[in-house]
């Protein structure tokens, strides 16, 4: 892909679907079981897994595979050089956060092509942070912004529009067409939130989305895989959820960010081992922690954990009427 597509966010049109057709190994009977099954877009096809797109379009392993790394050829999602690595850096975009202390801890905001899990205690302002940042996404480039639309995908149904509004008007935009620009899903169990990212693959391309968010990540997870003795298949699980969405992040150079509540004494809540072991889901995917404290009032403290091109360091945010600030 060329710096130039990849600006753009958009699939050129050598890159759908339909190109696959012309590729060794994928007919036309092939071609029209993957249509079926909701793949539209060369990249759709290279982000699955074998086992997936075997299901999927009905077709064998070998076979799927075949027909994923001809989508990867296709995209040329292959080898990398290093120059390649440094012109996509680059090309790396931040989203304000509206708090100034919180975007200099996060080297200038949240950044795309990334995963950023946000994790902390109830109420330490993980849900506000979210919305903020599908108001945020929408300013110009110049004030912090993309130009880009958000995806609010809602497992706990705390997602407010009067917030949005209320931030909105903080910021001094029109609280209706920042609304227009945030698709709000209600994901119902862990199976549809996956089913809801999958969907995003053609979605994000349709839409300028440039932001993803998934509030909270983990509460499915954890209800539906309770207690130690599910505790590996919740985790392979969530790792296969938290690998789409690296990828989508990768992919389509937008920002996804997740958050996962975190109980602040792991001691009192050993029921749960994932809370026991202290915090953060993303112990294998490549991104950004940032733990949220409750401090005094409206005051919050925000610490970055292991982020490796990130200096470790804590500052103070507030969450105020009009949104995310710095403290007074
Ligand atoms: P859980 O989802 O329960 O884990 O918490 P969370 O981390 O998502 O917390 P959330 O972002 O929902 O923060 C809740 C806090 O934000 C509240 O305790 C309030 O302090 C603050 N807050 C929420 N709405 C408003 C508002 O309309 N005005 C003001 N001033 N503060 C608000
Ligand atoms: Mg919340």
């Amino acid at each position: 892909m060329t710096e130039e597509e990849e600006k753009d966010g958009e699939v050129p049109e050598e890159h759908s679907l339909e190109s696959l057709g012309k590729l060794p190994g994928v007919g036309s009977t092939t071609l029209s079981k993957l249509k079926d099954a909701g793949y539209t877009t060369l990249q759709a096809v290279a982000v699955v897994t074998p086992e997936e797109l075997s299901v999927d379009a009905g077709v064998p392993i070998t076979t799927a595979q075949k027909i994923i790394s001809a989508a990867r050829q296709a995209l040329n999602i292959t080898f990398k050089t290093a120059l390649e690595l440094k012109q996509e850096r680059m090309n790396t975009r931040k989203i304000t956060t509206s708090s100034k202390n919180l975007d200099e801890l996060l080297g200038g905001g949240i950044e795309t092509r990334m995963l950023t899990e946000v994790f902390g205690e109830y109420g330490s302002g993980k849900t506000q942070i979210c919305h903020q940042l599908s108001v945020n996404v929408q300013l110009p480039e110049d004030k912090g912004g993309l130009r880009g639309k958000a995806v609010y995908i809602d497992t706990e149904g705390t997602f407010r529009w009067e917030r949005i509004e209320a931030m909105a008007k903080g910021l001094g935009l029109d609280p209706d067409e920042i609304m227009s620009n945030i698709y709000w899903i209600r994901a119902i169990n862990s199976n549809h939130q996956m089913e809801v990212v999958g969907k995003l693959f053609e979605f994000v391309n349709e839409e300028y989305i440039r932001l993803v968010i998934v509030d909270s990540v983990t509460s499915h997870f954890r209800a539906e895989y309770p207690g130690r003795e599910n505790l590996a298949a919740r985790q392979q699980k969530l790792n296969k959820h938290l690998h789409q969405l690296v990828r989508l992040a990768e992919v389509y150079n937008i920002a996804v960010v997740i958050t996962n509540q975190v109980m602040s004494r792991p001691d009192v809540f050993y029921g749960d081992p994932t809370q026991a072991v202290g915090g953060h889901v993303m112990y294998h995917a490549p991104g950004v922690r940032v733990q949220l404290k409750r401090s005094r009032g409206n005051k919050r403290i925000a610490r970055i954990v292991d982020a490796p091109h990130l200096p470790e360091g804590e500052t103070v945010f507030a969450i105020t009427e009009w949104g995310i600030r710095d403290p007074d």
